[in-house]
């Protein structure tokens, strides 16, 4: 049976991928992050929890800097890497003033914590309209993550390279999905690396935006199912 392995975004945990447990057919490992100093070593995290359970390869599927991940995966293990689902992400890396805000956001965090990082991401998350509950999970979810986890991945985010260059070599089956309101990766990124990635196919998710697997579950999880199969 193929595996999924499924990697988590920023200020998030593994609880946002709790709708992909119904797509049947695969094995899911759902590992949450630590914080880690570089995209490198979450990779090497990433490799760690396939080893842990015996598994030599497997589908990367990264949400924005799940997919910051992969590519560092790609980079250095690329033998564990059967296929790739880049969800909401990009393969560039972040502009200065990218990282000046970063660097704010480090600040803000260590000063007041988490709080005020989740209250300046959740409106990009979701589309306006979306249920309350869904709005107040995805809070929840962010509340939960630790101080320290909030600002090891902004560095290391901050310090991740450029990954353009490796796009056109990439040799396995490839999913980009996105949601079309996406403001934090819009639909351009992702068309972008659609058309650099041999083969690679795109969904676009309507009525989505960051979180387009936890906004639109039953599209998401149709657009895996069709490119597992
Ligand atoms: C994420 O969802 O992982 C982050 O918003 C990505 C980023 O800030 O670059």
């Amino acid at each position: 049976m193929n595996t999924i392995l499924w990697l988590h975004g920023f200020p998030l945990t593994n609880a946002i991928f709790a709708k992909q447990l119904a797509i049947t057919g695969v094995e899911h490992v759902m590992p949450e992050l630590p914080p880690l100093e570089s995209m490198d070593d979450y990779a090497r995290f990433a490799i760690g929890q396939l080893d842990l359970r015996g598994i030599e390869k497997a589908t990367f599927a990264g949400l924005s800097m799940g997919g910051y991940i992969c590519f560092a995966a790609l980079r250095l293990f690329p033998e564990r890497v059967s296929g790739l689902i880049l969800i909401d992400t990009r393969e560039t890396a972040d502009t200065d003033e990218g990282r000046k805000g970063r660097q704010e956001m480090i600040d803000k965090a260590e000063q007041e914590g988490v709080a005020p990082i989740a209250e300046a991401m959740l409106p990009k998350m979701l589309t306006p309209t979306v249920p309350p509950e869904l709005k107040q999970f995805v809070r929840d979810v962010m509340m939960s993550c630790s101080r320290e986890f909030v600002i090891a991945a902004l560095r290391a985010m901050a310090a991740r390279p450029d990954s353009s260059a490796m796009l056109p070599s990439v040799a396995v089956p490839t999913l980009v999905v996105v949601g079309e309101e996406d403001p934090i990766t819009p639909t351009k990124d992702s068309e972008r690396m659609a058309s650099a990635i041999p083969n690679a196919k795109l969904v676009k998710i309507a009525r989505a935006a960051h979180l387009s697997n936890v906004e639109r579950p039953a599209e998401f999880n149709e657009a895996v199912t069709q490119f597992q199969t």
